[in-house]
């Protein structure tokens, strides 16, 4: 009811306010990481303990559905990087029902909100039944059939998210997945102590960096009424910041019901350029790392063709606004974990051109929160 809302119009806007307090709340207690964070209480399931099976596992598979999926294509980017093992992630209603090639040294990855999603458990119950009993989840709900049903889990506390389109349960699963990441490559040996602390130390200051994040919001309304005309928009992002992209434009699709599609920025040239028109609003998710020169010439290819760029840019990086280029700079360079602040824009942009459309921003058309039917 209003109570609850408090100073928010919907469930989804108290939601993406919550994330400070979700995440810090998610990593309350951690003080090292140590593999024993992964053992859920109520899982008594009989085999290794997670740093047994940590050390032992040779590959990770990560599945998922909807925003959760786009969590997991976070992670393969960060276990691949800092824990050196190989990661695939897969849409679980597509891992079910293909002829795969099991492993049994793999660590299977399940990443879920509610803990419920028919797909992802079938999915989990199909590696299980290939002989792949290493598993852990991911998941918002400790009494849920997946925690019970996986030998490890991760048990994020954004709390209980109403709005159907994940936000909170999002930045928490990455805090989450980042630190099982940090625990990998610790019990492979390829974590110092001094590289441990620094990890932990950036983690800890998100609840605050986010806050920072959170009062860019009028400038996101600046964009969204421009949004807000508008059929059509496309997401670009590179590297760890292609899945954000993604996630961007899920959350447009699900709230505003305007087209979009989210692209690796340098597939630009081989297809959706042909789209680009002073009609098209192209969002950039732009982090200063290796990438922005790249990412600069792709901005400079939609420019040339009378594109309007809304660029995301970080703190320290070298773009300026200018005719047919709008930029909201990023508070702070973040730089592995930046996933985790970069999406907060995109959020509000769905969120506030939703508002200005006059949907049904918590219960959008057609949607469920948790779909536990196939
Ligand atoms: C539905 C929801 C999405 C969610 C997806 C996966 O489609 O509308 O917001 O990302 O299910 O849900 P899960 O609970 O498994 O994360």
């Amino acid at each position: 009811g209003a109570a609850e809302l408090g100073p928010y119009r919907h469930y989804m806007q108290k939601e993406i306010f919550e994330q400070p307090r979700a995440i810090a709340d998610t990593l309350e207690g951690v003080h090292a990481v140590v593999p024993e964070l992964f053992e859920a209480a109520n899982n008594h399931a009989p085999g290794d303990g997670a740093y047994a099976t940590f050390k032992k596992i040779r590959q990770v598979l990560i599945l998922a559905c909807g925003t959760s999926y786009y969590a997991g294509c976070v992670a393969k980017y960060w276990i691949e990087s800092i824990a050196k093992l190989p990661c695939q992630v897969e849409i679980a209603s597509e891992y079910r029902y293909r002829d795969s090639v099991p492993d049994p040294d793999t660590l299977v990855v399940t990443i879920t909100q509610s803990g419920e999603t028919a797909d992802t458990l079938s999915a989990l119950r199909h590696a299980q039944s290939l002989g792949m009993h290493h598993t852990l989840t991911v998941c918002n709900v400790a009494t849920s059939a997946m925690v019970r049903e996986c030998k490890l889990a991760y048990i994020t506390r954004a709390g209980v998210e109403i709005g159907v389109a994940s936000t909170k349960a999002f930045t928490t699963q990455l805090a989450g997945l980042f630190l099982l990441t940090l625990a990998l490559a610790k019990s492979r040996g390829l974590l110092t102590d001094a590289q441990e602390a620094q990890h932990l130390k950036a983690m800890r200051h998100l609840p605050v960096a986010l806050e920072a994040v959170l009062a860019l919001e009028p400038q996101v309304i600046t964009w969204a009424e421009q949004f807000a005309g508008k059929e059509n928009a496309l997401f670009l992002g590179r590297g760890l910041h292609y899945p954000v992209a993604q996630e961007g434009a899920l959350k447009l699709k699900e709230i505003t019901y305007i087209h979009a599609e989210a692209y690796a920025a340098g597939e630009l040239k081989h297809g959706p350029l042909a789209l680009v028109t002073s009609a098209m609003p192209v969002v950039t998710v732009a982090p200063n790392d290796a990438l922005l020169e790249k990412l600069k010439s792709n901005m400079q290819e939609v420019r040339a063709r009378g594109g309007v760029l809304y660029v995301l840019a970080d703190a320290d990086s070298r773009i300026e606004p200018a005719e047919g280029l709008h930029v909201i700079r990023m508070p702070e360079h973040y730089g592995q974990l930046s996933p985790i602040l970069h999406v907060v824009p995109l959020q509000l942009l769905a969120y506030h051109t939703a508002v200005a459309r006059g949907t049904d921003v918590d219960k959008p058309r057609n949607l469920a929160k948790s779909v536990t039917v196939e």
